[in-house]
């Protein structure tokens, strides 16, 4: 057992040199390579996160990996490899793709994913839950993020892999992504016991936005601070990179999150329309819903007066709403 896990994990230490060499080293990779280039990745990114590419034949790692007296059973069950439906052998997981090794917390190699080259579905193709890699306790990034965990006691959460890279290159150290899986309960754990606060810099669209919703509760239910970090609608962080450069990113985003009440009002308020009567209250009473479930008055009491400034409402009938709302958590 032990010795199997060693075995997948030197199979996928090999098997991102040789993505990572087909890449820089062969014609084969050439594509590949421009694709990242026009995405704006340099050679310092690809170097340190061990960006390689996987060619689109069916066998190039079954024979890589068989030549070196690997069991090719071993290697299906660690992703690496996907049996033939007719029972004939095997064929490589991942074709054609831009490749991204995945290390778990000892900076060991346990998993890969990989990108389409262009549009196409699936997107990213990860690997399959394996002995090695669960992707419910698993950040990317996270072996090399630690040191600057460590020393600021804060973590940057982002969605993706690419948000991750180019965040590194403008001076987010500590900087993870989850991988195709909502944030869970096991993540937040790991979190907790590395730092003491959390900034949430996910995509700027719907989804992104739903989805930083869904994570405050569970970041706060184990202790954290957290923090959103907003982006313009509809962009994701590499995106806002690659448009307005890593020093806008830093100055405009990163250095100034916003509270998470903060972002449940500016969340509640794109729901309502402001401009009629009845959105307008609707959003009053919901935003007062939302300052309701803070702890201290005296921060209760600065949402209120923002809100009443805003909308031209008496602090004190605000007050009371938001009384009464306090008397329904309890
Ligand atoms: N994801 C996945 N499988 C997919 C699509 C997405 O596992 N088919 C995961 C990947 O980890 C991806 C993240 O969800 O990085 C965020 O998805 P999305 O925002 O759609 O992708 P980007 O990270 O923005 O990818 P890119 O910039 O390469 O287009
Ligand atoms: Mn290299
Ligand atoms: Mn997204
Ligand atoms: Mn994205
Ligand atoms: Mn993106």
């Amino acid at each position: 057992e032990v010795a199997a896990r060693e075995k997948v994990i030197e199979a996928h230490e090999l098997t991102a040199k040789l993505y990572h060499y087909l890449l820089m080293n062969t014609t084969h990779g050439q594509p590949a390579l421009e694709y990242l280039r026009s995405r704006g990745v340099t050679d310092k990114q690809i170097d340190h996160f061990m960006i390689g590419y996987a060619p689109p034949e069916w066998d190039t790692l079954v024979r890589f990996l068989l030549k070196r007296e690997f069991d090719a059973d071993l290697m299906e069950k660690g992703g690496l490899l996907v049996a033939k439906q007719d029972g004939s052998g095997y064929i490589d997981r991942f074709r054609d793709r831009i490749m991204f090794p995945i290390w778990n917390r000892d900076g060991k190699t346990i998993a890969l994913a990989g990108r389409m080259l262009g549009e196409g579905q699936p997107k990213y193709l990860n690997s399959p839950e394996t002995m090695l890699f669960n992707k419910s306790r698993n950040f990317y990034n996270f072996h090399h993020s630690r040191p600057a965990m460590r020393k600021s006691r804060r973590i940057v959460l982002f969605e993706g892999y690419m948000d991750v890279i180019k965040a590194w290159s403008a001076g987010v150290n500590n900087g993870v992504a989850t991988m195709g899986t909502a944030l869970t309960d096991e993540h937040a754990a790991l979190l907790s016991r590395n730092v003491d606060e959390a900034i949430l810099c996910y995509d700027g669209d719907s989804a992104g936005q739903a989805a930083v919703l869904k994570s405050i509760p569970i970041l706060e239910k184990v202790g954290l601070r957290v923090q959103v970090a907003m982006l313009p609608k509809g962009m994701d962080p590499d995106e806002y990179i690659e448009a307005h450069g890593a020093n806008a990113f830093m100055r405009e985003t990163i250095e100034h999150p916003v509270s998470v009440t903060k972002f449940k009002l500016i969340y509640a308020k794109k729901s309502h329309i402001l401009l009629e009567e009845e959105g307008q209250k609707n959003y009053l009473l919901e935003a007062v819903r939302i300052i309701a479930e803070l702890d201290s008055p005296t921060e209760r009491e600065f949402y209120l007066k923002d809100l009443s400034r805003e909308f031209e409402f008496s602090l004190d009938s605000l007050k009371q709403d938001c009384f009464q709302q306090r008397q329904k958590l309890q």
